[in-house]
């Protein structure tokens, strides 16, 4: 019977990453994957997990099912990480939040809750988005429409056109947005504008639907959450991702959040059950692990502060390997601008060269990238920035 089944296209950024790993050039390059990494190349546990790791292994006594939506402890604790202390909609009880298995079971979860609530509603996506999104919002079958949101020409976020987009939406849609760090352009929306998002929302009857994968890795945790908090307290319903596999670096642990603001404080405990009800429906209890190291960490004041700092440090590099390639590239002989890439945000931009150079650094350099010249900055280091600096400028100057 399985052989009637369609043979699949690879995942492009899964194929690229095999392909780099096959290869056998010591100069090779990983650009591609989105994963932090320190100058050393290597995706470290962070300090604050590894001191949360032991104490949990000491502690722990039984590996009973969780509670379904994650401990109560845990669910404050990071309400109030991500929505920031007293926020109102965390006074008024208006959040309903259960774990989640990392920022992708979260997206799931929260689309076919959506999709309960109102199967016509259609969720505005941006363009270019994070490749996973409509396979993962689409299984639910929600339909999409995307507005456009970059202007490669000028390299910054084209709010214009995006608004002109949304100009089309109806009232119950959704817009999906970035939370901070966009994937894949790095370019965020200003404050001013997360402002002029919210009160067009609010004026057309839509929900932002917030897919935050990479709070404090952009400016810091309070910058990051400036669009989400501000639209929450603005706003009557909202819909949010959380991940924690970047900030905590728990990838394999499938860490995360999945929230719902309601209007009502009444309406918490009808939407909380159907969050848990679909989880259930998908996968039934959630991973214990992740967010045991998570709750230890947010809960004891010290570790909370070791993790901030080791957060800012993985933040500070990513910022230190954008000017090092912009000026590095530039001192390499290349004319062409690359500025941008410093004010960008996270741990991706655009270099902004076409298909054939994508091709070329790949095949001639083993510069591995994504079609759309996507760069993960963090695979950038001190040792392989001059090679992969003037590879960019020779595979330019042609
Ligand atoms: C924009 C965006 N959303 C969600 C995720 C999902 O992350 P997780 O690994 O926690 O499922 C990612 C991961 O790369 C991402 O880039």
């Amino acid at each position: 019977m399985f052989e009637k089944l369609p043979t699949l296209q690879a995942d492009p950024i899964l194929g690229l990453v095999a392909q780099c790993r096959a290869d056998t050039n010591p100069n090779k390059i990983d650009l591609g994957v989105g994963v932090f990494k320190d100058q050393n190349g290597l995706t470290p546990v962070l300090k604050a997990v590894k001191e949360a790791e032991i104490r949990y292994l000491q502690e722990e006594n039984s590996k009973a099912y969780l509670p379904a939506g994650g401990t109560e402890r845990f669910i404050s604790l990071v309400n109030e990480l991500l929505f920031g202390q007293n926020h109102p909609v965390i006074k008024d009880n208006r959040v309903a939040t259960i774990q989640a298995t990392g920022g992708c079971g979260a997206l799931r979860v929260a689309a076919q809750v959506i999709q309960r609530a109102n199967p016509n509603s259609k969720i505005w996506v941006s363009d270019p988005s994070w490749p996973n999104h409509v396979p993962l919002l689409g299984s639910s079958g929600l339909e999409f429409r995307q507005y456009p949101y970059y202007d490669a020409s000028k390299n910054e976020v084209d709010f214009d056109a995006m608004m002109a987009a949304l100009e089309d939406a109806s009232t119950g849609d959704f817009v999906l947005i970035h939370g901070s760090c966009h994937n894949p352009t790095g370019a965020d929306l200003s404050q001013q504008q997360w402002q002029i998002v919210t009160e067009f929302v609010q004026n057309r009857g839509l929900i932002p639907f917030i897919d935050m994968a990479y709070l404090g890795f952009g400016e810091s945790i309070d910058a990051d959450a400036f669009g989400l908090r501000y639209m929450a307290e603005n706003l009557p319903e909202l819909v949010l991702a959380n991940s924690f596999s970047k900030n905590f670096g728990l990838y394999r642990e499938r860490t995360g959040t999945v929230s719902i603001v309601v209007k009502d404080p009444a309406q918490v405990s009808l939407v909380t059950n159907q969050l848990l009800n679909v989880a259930r429906e998908i996968y039934s209890m959630p991973p214990a692990h992740g967010a045991a190291l998570v709750e230890t960490v947010l809960a004891d004041p010290i570790l909370k502060d070791l993790w901030i700092e080791e957060l800012a440090q993985m933040r500070g590099r990513i910022i230190e390997m954008r000017h090092a390639l912009v000026d590095g590239i530039q001192k390499a002989g290349c004319d062409a601008n690359f500025d941008f890439i410093k004010k960008q945000n996270g741990m991706f931009s655009f270099l902004g060269v076409n298909e054939n150079q994508v091709e070329e650094l790949k095949t001639a350099y083993s510069i591995y990238m994504t079609k759309s010249s996507r760069i993960s900055i963090a695979g950038i280091n001190n040792n392989n920035l001059p090679y992969l600096c003037e590879s960019i400028a020779k595979v330019l100057a042609k």
